[in-house]
């Protein structure tokens, strides 16, 4: 995730160009590696015609009945995405947002590693990273990376919460 300083990954209107072109590529570049993504469906809106969409397995986290297509397939909650992914072999899973989503999977203690891209700006009204409903979790710092003159990544284990079993 790409975050302000403040722990916002958009504006309020659901604008991201305080996140670099840069750090736009750093996420596609780790989607095509890891060869999958799973997202909130206002994640999905944003970014369902960029090219990258159909190099790759996208599960999309959603209430509503969907059909897949293409390399899109839909989700109705964190486990049954990763159910998904498990049975087309994937062993790792990239939650790529956004805020609601993540805090659906935080809760469920589905969250093993957090990659944080922080860019040099503060959004007073944005898209927090968690929604308030994640609850709590404590993280421990793997990796402290300078990304550029003005970003840096942090990468996180989650501690405290339980992992997923299959
Ligand atoms: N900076 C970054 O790195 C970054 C990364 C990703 C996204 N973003 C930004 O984040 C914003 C979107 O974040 P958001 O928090 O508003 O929305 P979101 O998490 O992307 O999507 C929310 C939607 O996902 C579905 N959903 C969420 N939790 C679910 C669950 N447990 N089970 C089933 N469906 C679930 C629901 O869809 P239905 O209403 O269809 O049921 C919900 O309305 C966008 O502006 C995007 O650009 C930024």
């Amino acid at each position: 995730m790409a975050s302000s300083v403040n722990g916002a990954i958009a504006e309020r209107n659901g604008g991201t160009t305080f996140v670099t072109p840069a750090d736009k590529k750093r996420f596609v570049n780790m989607a095509l590696k890891e060869g999958n993504a799973v997202m909130g469906m206002k994640t999905f809106e944003t970014v369902k015609y960029d090219s990258w969409v159909e190099k790759i397995s996208v599960v999309v986290l959603t209430k509503r009945q969907r059909k897949p297509f293409g390399s899109v397939s839909f989700a109705r909650s964190p486990n049954e995405a990763l159910r998904m992914l498990d049975t087309r072999g994937f062993d790792v899973a990239l939650l790529a947002g956004g805020g609601k989503v993540n805090a659906s999977f935080l809760k469920e203690g589905l969250i093993d590693e957090i990659y944080l891209d922080v860019e040099p700006s503060i959004i007073g009204d944005g898209i927090p990273i968690f929604a308030s409903t994640a609850g709590n979790a404590e993280l421990r710092l793997k990796d402290i990376h300078k990304l550029s003159k003005n970003e840096v990544r942090l990468h996180y284990a989650v501690t405290s919460r339980k992992r997923h079993g299959k």
